[in-house]
């Protein structure tokens, strides 16, 4: 009937917590996967950068400095590059006291740290590959990774992964690494370029700025290297009128760091 069209047209989105439920813990931490858990949202994006050593960290920025105490530890080492520091080193940094006193002493994790919590939680990862001009070869190693972590059997590439790059290129590696594993590409692609990004990603992931009904139906339009319509997860919406909005245009997800306030402005739970 026209009234179950209706229902299906109006599909909620998945609710996405960026950097984990980062307006409420400190980004990229395993203490703001915990707090998207408590929250009770089941996936959680991070940002996934490369240390001088080359073990994967999970940060947004390509230097310490935001987000860290790396200043006053290392106080000769500007410019406190990511790509400088051993992971040993990084680990021992403070990457919760610029949040806030009470996450005093939580650490940058590695990205097999984070995938284990993750796991503990049964949550779902968007993991983003953050700036892979920087580090050749991350997508192979980030894949060998989740692989190492078990997060490349059929339950988790089935629903609970997805991979996404602001790098077309890197989206392209990772698919053709590991075909399974659903990909999505970072940013508003003119309408173009749509058919030969749909050969390797599953999604297109626009900021919310930039989108507008028609974008997401023609986007919706174009089929996947996974033989589905390519999905549209937006970012980043904290209040609930834009998420109201996103929803209207009927995008697939909702990257935020107020998970909480999108739920409830969608009508989840
Ligand atoms: O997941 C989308 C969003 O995280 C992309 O921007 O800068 O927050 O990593 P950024
Ligand atoms: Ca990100």
């Amino acid at each position: 009937t026209a009234d179950v069209r209706a229902d299906a047209a109006v599909k909620r989105p998945t609710v996405i917590a960026h950097r984990g439920a980062s307006a409420y813990a400190p980004e990229n931490t395993l203490a703001a996967v915990d707090k998207a858990a408590a929250l009770g949202i089941d996936w959680v994006e991070n940002d996934v950068q490369r240390t001088k050593d080359g073990k994967l960290v999970v940060l947004h920025d390509d230097n310490l400095r935001r987000t860290t105490d790396a200043e006053e530890v290392f106080p000769s080492r500007a410019p406190w590059k990511v790509r400088d520091f051993t992971a040993a080193e990084i680990a021992r940094l403070d990457a919760g006291s610029w949040f806030g006193p009470a996450y005093a002493g939580a650490r940058v994790p590695t990205l097999a740290q984070y995938v284990r919590r993750v796991d503990v939680h049964q949550q779902k990862l968007l993991l983003e590959i953050k700036n892979p001009d920087l580090y050749p070869g991350i997508e192979g190693q980030t894949l060998k990774v989740l692989g190492n972590e078990g997060w490349l059997d059929r339950r988790h590439v089935a629903g609970r992964l997805i991979v996404q790059s602001f790098s077309a290129p890197s989206v392209r590696a990772v698919h053709q690494l590991k075909p399974a594993v659903k990909t999505g590409l970072l940013g508003t692609p003119s309408v173009a370029n749509l058919p030969a990004y749909a050969v390797f990603a599953d999604q297109i992931n626009p900021s919310y700025r930039s989108l507008s009904s028609g974008y997401v139906s023609t986007v919706h339009a174009f089929t996947g290297p996974h033989g589905r319509p390519l999905e549209i997860f937006t970012w980043t919406v904290d209040t609930a009128a834009t998420a109201r909005r996103v929803a209207g245009y009927g995008v697939d997800g909702v990257i935020t760091n107020k998970p909480d306030v999108v739920r409830t402005a969608l009508g989840g739970n």
